[in-house]
């Protein structure tokens, strides 16, 4: 495609963007962190219901106690390795996976992103009788919440702010989801920071596996 389609500036931004998961001590200014959460705002959202909420996370308090879980729960894990019966010891994917969510703790920016509830066309027709349970469970909720990412994502990429979506840490922390915020369902958090490395780089699946004729 991009033999016969010159690159533009949203391609160079797309190519650009990368999981950072060391950063600079210095914190960007709150105001780059405002545009990234602007562009979030853009995303499309199912009958423009916008539920994705960002929970920035500054209390040392809850920045420590995630910590303290997500210590616990590789503990935990460890421990319930069973000598006897392990072909091969999962440790040191336990620990590996561990640190692709440890990271986030010390980042400068940490949130937890989510979604609230809002009314769906769903949740009408389960209302009238005609359905009995919502057919798309929260893949609507998920979808908005990645889209919102993507914007907030790229737009730092833009303005030279590296982020990183974590899923890992709900590996180690049982019931995650709503222990941040009674409203928010958290389905993932996300870092954000001056880079402190310059991945290295990864290969595209080429077009014709992403894009299947059917
Ligand atoms: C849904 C999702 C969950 C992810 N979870 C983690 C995670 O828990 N920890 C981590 O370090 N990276 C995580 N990543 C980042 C991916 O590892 C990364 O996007 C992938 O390796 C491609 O690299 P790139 O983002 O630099 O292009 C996640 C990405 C997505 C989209």
């Amino acid at each position: 495609m991009n033999e016969t389609y010159p690159l533009s500036i949203l391609d160079e931004i797309l190519r650009k963007r990368r999981s950072v998961r060391a950063y600079q001590p210095e914190k960007p200014a709150r105001a780059l962190i405002n545009a990234m959460l602007d562009s979030a705002r853009y995303a499309p959202s199912p009958s423009h219901t916008q539920p994705v909420r960002f929970l920035l996370i500054e209390s040392e308090i809850v920045r420590t106690g995630l910590h303290q879980k997500l210590v616990d729960g590789k503990d935990r894990f460890l421990a319930a390795i069973d000598p006897n019966q392990a072909v091969k010891s999962p440790k040191n994917l336990i620990r590996s996976y561990f640190r692709f969510a440890e990271f986030m703790i010390s980042a400068p920016y940490l949130f937890a992103v989510g979604t609230v509830k809002t009314p769906s066309f769903s949740d009408r027709l389960i209302a009238a009788g005609v359905l009995r349970e919502n057919p798309k469970g929260f893949s609507d909720a998920d979808i908005t919440t990645g889209l919102s990412l993507s914007a907030f994502m790229l737009k730092g990429a833009e303005l030279g702010v590296g982020t990183c979506i974590l899923t890992a840490p709900f590996v180690y922390i049982p019931d995650l989801s709503k222990m941040l915020h009674p409203d928010v369902r958290v389905t993932c958090f996300v870092t954000a920071g001056f880079p402190a490395e310059t991945p290295t780089p990864l290969s595209r699946i080429p077009l014709e596996d992403l894009c299947l004729t059917v």
